[in-house]
């Protein structure tokens, strides 16, 4: 029953978006323009994803099969492939209504209203589906039956549920997240599965920092830190505000002078060496609060990323952190400072991959944005994570950088306290209660 987890996992980012609707239509009725490249962006969504991808899932395959073996469920599933049907129509008139509410701004509360008519109607399908239909496949389906759907929604070489497709759905998503208002946000999502250990325990050490220690004056805010990092592993380094979390990639990268302690990377002692010869041997870093050049354009914030680079690879390297965030393409001619906070994070991660990292050192890149782009800036480093890329994630939003980590370390005033892969540690009682606040 894979294909049940699936439709719940697409039916609650549906939701999201819906509740986002909701959102910025109160904030148009509170007066803010309607922003046509959003909305454009969440329908281009819905008809890319939804009508070609979620609605055959149900229709050809979950539907099909319970109307063969449920006399009950005929009139509720005329009733939602009815709906299915009338999607792309509805969509449609809603594209015209905002381009309306665009030319007179008097027209925006029809367009509002037509917005909250079908986010209802969305929400109110997707109750039925998980409260009546759901259930009574459970019941009536047979293990066949649940293995042909299984094995249709599983198919990675499907041209609608496939892995190239879900990499077009996703790109579709990631615009919804580029453009939304800074304001909304989609709550706590958890947008795939997670590739516990991904990272084999034996290979080899990239990292290895022993007994790490810093001060400023007298202070000592780090107090002997050891840890490791192994090729292709995401490290998530967690703490509390003030544990020593920034203080600590400060040391790694070269910038804050340690006091005692050694760091071994890519098989070198690299613990006396200048912080720009750490970074040409691939230890990036997007900063803490991201650090971007406001006046500066967008492209040319990436550019800068690629100082210790080799000029002949600068462009290609450009084009793939362009195909990787979009939004920095269409925006690259503008002021950084005129991005969204989530934009540049995006734009500050986006100038340490312009480094070639082969060590991507991330300070709390979720700080700071509403939920629906802490969840994007996660999905990013996930995609990274698949590409191959080494991170170390800091984080003091430890729930979700735990999750997508293989391992992780708990950081308390300068000390490592406690360590474990990232299951490990959600489950552990302590971190549960000191930090997840459960
Ligand atoms: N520039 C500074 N001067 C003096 N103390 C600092 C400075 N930066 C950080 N600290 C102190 O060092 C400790 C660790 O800070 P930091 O590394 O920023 O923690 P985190 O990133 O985990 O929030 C804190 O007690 C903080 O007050
Ligand atoms: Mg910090």
């Amino acid at each position: 029953m894979q294909a049940l987890r699936i439709i719940s996992e697409e039916h609650a980012n549906l939701w999201r978006i819906a509740t986002s609707l909701d959102q910025v239509a109160d904030e148009i009725d509170a007066g803010a323009p309607p922003e046509p490249a959003f909305f454009n962006a969440v329908f281009d969504y819905i008809e890319q994803f939804v009508d070609r991808s979620h609605h055959p899932k149900e229709d050809d395959f979950l539907f099909r099969l319970l109307r063969l073996r449920s006399d009950k469920a005929a009139t509720v599933l005329d009733a939602l492939q009815q709906e299915h049907r009338n999607g792309p129509g509805q969509l449609q008139a809603l594209r015209v209504q905002l381009l309306q509410a665009g030319y007179s701004p008097r027209v925006a509360p029809v367009f509002t209203a037509a917005v909250r008519l079908y986010t209802q109607g969305l929400k109110s399908h997707i109750r039925v589906e998980e409260k009546d239909i759901m259930p009574l496949a459970r019941q009536a389906l047979s293990a066949p039956d649940w293995a042909e759907i299984d094995r249709a929604f599983l198919d990675n070489n499907d041209p609608l549920f496939g892995a190239s497709a879900k990499a077009e759905f996703r790109e579709l998503f990631h615009r919804i997240a580029s453009l939304a208002p800074e304001s909304i946000g989609l709550g706590g999502h958890s947008a795939g599965q997670l590739l516990a250990g991904a990272a084999p325990a034996n290979t080899e050490v990239l990292l290895r920092v022993e007994n790490m220690q810093s001060c400023y004056g007298r202070i000592q805010a780090l107090k002997g830190i050891s840890l490791e990092v192994r090729r292709g592993e995401t490290v998530a380094l967690v703490g509390a505000n003030g544990a020593g979390k920034t203080t600590f990639l400060r040391t790694l990268s070269g910038v804050q002078p340690m006091s005692a302690g050694r760091i071994e990377f890519d098989g070198e002692d690299i613990s006396k060496l200048r912080s720009d010869l750490r970074m040409r041997r691939g230890i990036c870093q997007s900063p803490e609060g991201r650090q971007v050049f406001g006046p500066l354009s967008i492209e040319d914030n990436l550019r800068l990323g690629a100082y210790t680079q080799p000029k002949h690879q600068v462009e290609g390297d450009l084009d793939k952190v362009f195909a990787m965030f979009p939004i920095l393409k269409e925006k690259r001619q503008l002021p950084a400072g005129t991005l969204s906070g989530g934009q540049q994070q995006m734009l500050a991660i986006g100038r340490a991959l312009m480094g070639r990292p082969k060590l991507l050192l991330l300070d709390e890149p979720s700080m700071g944005l509403a939920p629906l782009l802490v969840q994007e800036v996660f999905n990013v480093v996930k995609t990274l994570k698949a590409q191959g890329m080494t991170i170390l994630l800091v984080e003091q939003n430890a729930f979700a950088a735990l999750a997508i980590a293989d391992r992780g370390y708990v950081l308390e005033t300068g000390k490592v306290t406690l360590t474990g892969t990232g299951q490990e540690l959600i489950s552990n009682e302590q971190v549960r209660a000191a930090y997840l606040g459960m």
